[in-house]
């Protein structure tokens, strides 16, 4: 294989892998960078999160700034209305290494259970990883299915 058609094969392979990532929204990230962001299962947007099962949420983040501890912080905006998520675990160090240093690339990897009783509606996921100020900030659209 020749160095073009090596250089070709990468950039496919590159192509297909951020393909799988989710069109999400920055909402103000400020202590760090989003690289990318994975909600699985989600197959479209709005991500159906299906009830009685958990959804799993990867983010890869490269730090702007020293980060000794921070808490996740999960909304659905419904009619404009933030409404608190509850987590198992708002340590968001349970979900990546601390403590983490400026320039570091960061994986937080944390799921979320759907439950039964939630409404079937489309609602906006507001996901953040405050520090004292906004480690990571996204939205993305899910809907709420059977
Ligand atoms: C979510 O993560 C857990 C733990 O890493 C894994 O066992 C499970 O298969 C994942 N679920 C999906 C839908 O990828």
């Amino acid at each position: 294989m020749n160095s073009s058609m090596f250089l070709a094969v990468v950039c496919l392979a590159i192509a297909a892998a951020v393909a799988t990532n989710i069109p999400v929204k920055d909402c103000g990230s400020k202590l760090a960078t989003i690289d990318a962001i994975d909600i699985n299962p989600c197959s479209s947007i709005p991500c159906p999160f299906k009830k009685g099962t958990s959804v799993n949420v990867t983010i890869d983040f490269t730090a702007k700034a020293d980060i000794s501890s921070a808490k996740s912080s999960v909304h659905g905006i419904i009619a404009s209305v933030p409404v608190p998520f509850p987590l198992k675990d708002s340590d968001a160090c349970h979900f990546m290494k601390c403590p983490i240093k400026s320039g570091d690339k960061v994986t937080y990897k944390n799921s979320v259970d759907v439950l039964t009783a939630y409404p079937e509606i489309t609602v906006l996921v507001k996901w953040e990883i405050v520090a004292e100020q906004d480690v990571i900030c996204f939205t993305v659209p899910v809907k709420i299915v059977s």
